[in-house]
């Protein structure tokens, strides 16, 4: 979809198209370090070229005309009123979420949102752990701080991303997807610690492979999985940690050696998994990133699969559909790394296969996984892209 298109489109929503703007935001795949963000470790996330577009103009009324070209659902409200998430607003209540948020912002500002028109399209599956909610987010408030000629820091955006996230929605995430679609440029991935968010661009020069992202099209309910229980579990790790080690703020403090020292405080077997899979995949976002950096793939594949196994027997988030598509990728020629990326319980694979072997990577892994779980895998042969944008 390019900005004529989506005007166009934007014009048989809202009959005219006079002062429309276009913004775009990415979804995003995170190469290695899952579960760690909400524990204060690192992360190494990508933007894609997926995403999410908005056409948006002004109105002078206060209203703001949600409609999407993906969902039948449209909704209309006003900033005077009081915000809340409904079941029946559907899709809206992300866009709803951030106006709530960019108005709480500042008091001086909020004057500045006099109402918008704007039309989403998107093409990142949903519920796939790709991010498409927080690419939504982050269009919405890239576009409706921009039409209040407001120009908010991309960082304070990402943030304002998450809150709505976890105070409209009501679900628990941490800082990754946010920081990821916000901050993302093109062929670089980020290493990002997720307490302090210090981060660093490192180029991904995987000349001759390709990353190949698939859909288990296994439906991940984040808001009603697991993942909050393994929040709690984290954190009842923690408490029992910081007893015997005072400095320690988060998990993502604690080394692997510290941990040996420590780990047998923790009597509860399961929160002791979860710990150790936090802490040893925080170690292994180190070690990756510098493989990458040095161009040794093999060796940052190899901690690929190390992390899906640890997701797999101590996190516990895989479930058969993941572990079917690990389990066959692992065994194509020239694929090197393959593990789940995102929150798991289903959702996406992703894989760093050789260019040269992709077209059978897809035929091999397509029709082991058919055959196991009579789901069919949709294939993503990915581009790393930039950050959410205004285009022009
Ligand atoms: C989801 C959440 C992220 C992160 C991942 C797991 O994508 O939104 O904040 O916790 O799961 O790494």
């Amino acid at each position: 979809m390019n900005s004529s298109e989506l005007k166009h489109l934007f014009r048989e929503y809202f009959g005219y198209d006079d002062g429309v703007r276009v913004f775009f935001s990415p979804g995003r795949v995170n190469l290695i370090g899952e579960h760690t963000d909400y524990n204060g470790g690192y992360v190494f996330p990508a933007a894609l070229t997926y995403g999410t577009w908005a056409a948006a103009a002004p109105r002078d009324d206060s209203t703001y005309n949600f409609a999407s070209a993906n969902f039948p659902t449209r909704v209309s409200v006003s900033s005077s009123e009081k915000l809340t998430c409904k079941k029946e607003d559907d899709w809206a209540n992300y866009p709803k979420g951030v106006l709530s948020e960019l108005l709480a912002l500042s008091e001086k500002d909020a004057p500045m949102y006099t109402g918008a028109d704007i039309l989403f399209y998107g093409n990142i599956p949903n519920g796939a752990g790709l991010s498409s909610s927080a690419s939504l987010e982050l269009v919405t408030g890239l576009a409706f701080s921009s039409l209040a000629g407001l120009e908010i820091p991309m960082i304070e955006l990402v943030k304002l991303g998450q809150r709505a996230e976890n105070n409209f929605i009501g679900v628990n995430c941490g800082i990754m997807d946010q920081f990821a679609v916000g901050m993302g440029k093109e062929n670089h991935a980020m290493m990002l610690k997720c307490d302090t968010l210090d981060f660093q661009y490192v180029p991904v020069n995987i000349e001759g492979y390709k990353l190949v992202i698939t859909n288990t099209n296994k439906r991940r309910g984040l808001a009603d999985s697991k993942y909050n229980e393994r929040r709690s579990e984290c954190e009842a790790g923690l408490k029992i940690i910081q007893q015997h080690l005072p400095h320690v703020r988060s998990l993502g403090d604690v080394s692997y050696e510290e941990w040996m020292g420590v780990s047998r405080f923790i009597e509860n077997e399961t929160i002791r998994r979860r710990v150790k899979h936090v802490i040893a995949e925080n170690e292994r976002v180190l070690a990756a990133a510098k493989h990458l950096k040095e161009n040794d793939l093999l060796a940052f594949g190899k901690m690929m699969k190390q992390s899906h196994e640890s997701l797999r027997d101590l996190y516990e988030v895989t479930g058969f559909e993941l572990d079917t598509l690990y389990e066959a990728a692992s065994k194509v020629k020239g694929c090197i790394g393959t593990r789940m990326t995102g929150a798991g319980f289903g959702g996406c694979n992703v894989s760093l296969v050789k260019e040269e072997e992709v077209e059978n990577f897809k035929r091999e892994v397509f029709e082991k996984y058919v055959e196991k779980t009579s789901l069919h895998p949709v294939f993503y042969v990915c581009e790393i892209g930039d950050g959410a944008k205004e285009l022009i």
